[in-house]
């Protein structure tokens, strides 16, 4: 099919950059809002569309996809995770799902390298000393942390990610500790001076900061559990910068107010944007509103993944970033 035929419905406000080529490449239907768009509107932009490109916030489940017409092919996802696409559903209808891994990566890793500092170092309490006028001067015993350097970093989930967060961890001087569905190839393992968990609870148990790194899929939902929170040390932090739905929510509230655990840095929430509040009043978290990935040259290269997704597909090839029933 003539790529100019091929039409292409965008959910959200994408990258201005993103837009116009899009314009120039196909048929598109653009959204202006930077919001999600409600069901029936995402119901009736569907029907019309050989392409859908949806974002994280945009239910794309079973029942939608019983109800998205009949020109429906490829949901060429804006964003790497895509556990809000019922991918098997999806496929048995014949659609094509695909998403845009690798060009998050870096970005991400580093934002989670901040979030690792964050509490430890007191950076949100440091902050606001001084934009409350509260800073007196430098003094011996004033906001006083805990050293990074020689710490224990527990990797749960070892993909592109949970790699790129131990390069810069070792960097630092920070031990890698890992737990993932399969190990690594040993030259990759000698070359972060990684340890391998097989026991997710045993390496719970012996790490100082823990960063999530794995998808949210129905075995990794509420993998943190109160259970296996309490498994850790109560000077340990917990950083995520995966999904919220991993991490039970109001069992981690629970324990970091009555500090059976240090802290928690989270770009990310159990359910979106609605967060627990008394999570929120604690001194010993820090929170970000899903930002790990947001620079431009992420965005902008987001889109021309998502580009070369549907050009590949209208051309007759197979998308180079498919997503496979696993
Ligand atoms: C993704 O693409 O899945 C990210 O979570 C967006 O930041």
């Amino acid at each position: 099919m003539n790529n100019k035929q091929i039409k292409v419905a965008v959910t959200r406000q994408l990258p201005e950059p993103v837009e116009t080529r899009m314009k120039e490449l196909f048929d598109v239907n653009l959204s202006n809002s930077p919001h999600p768009l409600i069901r029936e509107q995402l119901l009736e932009i569907v029907q019309d569309c050989d392409v859908l490109v949806p974002t994280i916030g945009d239910k794309i489940d079973g029942s939608f996809i019983k109800e998205s017409g009949k020109k429906l092919k490829l949901i060429a996802n804006y964003g790497v995770g895509f556990d809000h696409i019922d991918v098997l559903n999806a496929t048995k209808r014949g659609i094509t799902v695909t998403n845009t891994p690798n060009v998050l990566t870096e970005d991400t890793a580093d934002m989670a390298m901040a979030l690792i500092l964050s509490v430890p170092r007191r950076i949100k309490e440091g902050v606001k000393k001084l934009v409350d006028d509260e800073w007196d001067g430098w003094a011996p015993n004033a906001l006083l942390g805990h050293r990074i350097y020689g710490k224990r970093l527990g990797i749960l989930g070892m993909g592109r990610i949970g790699q790129a967060i131990a390069r810069r961890a070792k960097a630092f001087g920070i031990q890698i500790h890992y737990h993932n569905r399969n190990r690594l190839p040993s030259k990759v393992e000698e070359s972060l001076e990684s340890t391998y968990w097989e026991s997710l609870d045993q390496m719970l148990a012996r790490i100082d900061f823990l960063s999530i790194n794995a998808p949210h899929t129905p075995s990794t939902y509420h993998l943190m559990n109160a259970r296996r929170l309490k498994l850790m040390k109560k000077t340990a932090y917990i950083i995520n910068t995966a999904r919220g739905e991993i991490i039970d929510e109001n069992a981690l509230t629970r324990m970091l107010r009555s500090k059976e655990l240090a802290g928690a840095a989270l770009d990310v929430f159990e359910k979106g944007n609605d967060i627990n509040p008394r999570l929120k009043e604690l001194d010993n978290v820090f929170l970000l509103p899903h930002m790990s990935s947001a620079t431009i040259e992420g965005r902008i290269e987001m889109g021309e993944k998502v580009i070369i997704n549907i050009k590949t597909f209208s051309d007759g090839h197979t998308p180079p970033d498919i997503i496979l029933n696993s």
